[in-house]
């Protein structure tokens, strides 16, 4: 299950970037007929994967490229909405932001009780590159945390690329270079 308020980020960027009519098309191709979210309340996984589904059939895209957009547009979505509290948590600079991720969604978990966070790790750092371990309980975010750790890189004026990307049964491994 997810929180509501990630399908609203969903509704949000599908209205901004496509507009109102397209969310109503793709809520009904996901069968979706409330096509609205409350923040605090529990949504299947599926629901949301479906949506994405419809929103990449309709842009004529891929998943990944439909996750890896929103994962570009989360950040600015939760400081819209209210935590830049939680924003501040990660520090001030890049690697330290990676670094306190799960310290950030603890904080986010005490409004949200149940939520299901993101672990991540820092590993083999040097001033070239780090290779960032991602575990979750879910399956098939991976693109979603290669747009959020690019936009978080823009959000510090750092260029960077990530070169591989590493996928076992247990976490996700990606191998990340400053450029
Ligand atoms: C103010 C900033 C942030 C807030 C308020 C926030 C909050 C949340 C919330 C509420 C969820 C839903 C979890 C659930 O419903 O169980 C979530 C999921 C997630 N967050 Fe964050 N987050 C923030 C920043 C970030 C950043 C910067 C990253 C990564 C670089 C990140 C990575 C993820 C991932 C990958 C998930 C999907 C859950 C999964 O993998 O199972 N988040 N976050």
């Amino acid at each position: 299950m997810m929180y509501g308020l990630i399908g609203i980020a969903v509704k949000k960027l599908v209205e901004t970037e496509m507009g109102a009519q397209a969310w109503v098309e793709i809520c009904d191709k996901a069968e979706f007929p409330e096509r609205d979210f409350i923040k605090t309340d529990y949504y299947d996984d599926k629901l949301i994967f479906e949506l994405v589904q419809q929103v990449s059939d309709k842009l004529n895209t891929s998943t990944d490229e439909v996750l890896k957009k929103f994962g570009h547009y989360w950040i600015d979505f939760a400081i819209s909405e209210g935590y830049g509290e939680a924003y501040k948590i990660g520090g001030n600079s890049f690697i330290d932001f990676l670094k306190n991720l799960n310290k950030l969604h603890l904080y986010v978990a005490t409004s949200f009780s149940n939520l299901q966070p993101p672990h991540f790790q820092v590993v083999n750092e040097s001033e070239q590159d780090f290779d960032l371990i991602y575990r979750s309980t879910r399956d098939g975010l991976e693109f979603m945390v290669i747009g959020l750790v690019e936009a978080l890189a823009t959000k510090f004026n750092k260029t960077i690329s990530i070169t591989d990307v590493i996928k076992d049964s247990e976490k996700v491994l990606l191998k990340v270079k400053y450029i």
